[in-house]
């Protein structure tokens, strides 16, 4: 366990035991300014997603605070809320979409299992480099 793997998600995950996650928490790429109301392409459906922010990424980064050089970060204190109510110490979290490592770092500071997934080389680099900063035991598996 607390493994950071660097591949597309959907092959990493064929090669994890079934039922052996305690939380996913997802944060897959936004801002791809793709249109995702339509969905059955009735034309009553209701708006149900839209990927666009107004002003930018650069607005929504400018909120940010915490940052490690990965350019879509999420909030620490997001991640420890969510963490907290949804697993006990010891529990596994998955985070196949790791980006800069956000929800790794967090679980690991909360004695948590933890494995991240990331198909870029340059998420898996920070997040390398984060859980090194806070002394977090982790070992990379690189390719899968
Ligand atoms: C929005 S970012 C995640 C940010 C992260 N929550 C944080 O706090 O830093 C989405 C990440 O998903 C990764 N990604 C996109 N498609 C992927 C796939 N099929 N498999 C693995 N990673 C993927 C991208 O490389 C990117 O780092």
């Amino acid at each position: 366990m607390n493994k950071l793997l660097l591949g597309d998600n959907l092959e990493v995950l064929k090669t994890l035991d079934e039922e052996s996650v305690d939380l996913i928490y997802l944060d897959p790429p936004f801002f791809s300014n793709r249109n995702y109301e339509v969905i059955w392409g009735d034309e009553g459906e209701i708006r149900s997603f839209q990927d666009r922010w107004s002003g930018g990424i650069d607005h929504y980064i400018y909120w940010l605070k915490e940052r490690v050089g990965y350019p879509t970060q999420k909030p620490e204190a997001l991640l420890d809320r969510i963490i907290k109510c949804a697993v006990d110490e010891s529990d596994i979290v998955l985070d196949p979409f790791v980006g800069g490592g956000t929800t790794v770092a967090v679980a690991g500071r909360l004695n948590r299992q933890r494995i991240g997934i990331d198909q870029s080389v340059q998420a898996v680099k920070v997040t390398e480099l984060r859980l090194d900063k806070q002394g977090d035991l982790f070992s990379v598996v690189k390719k899968i």
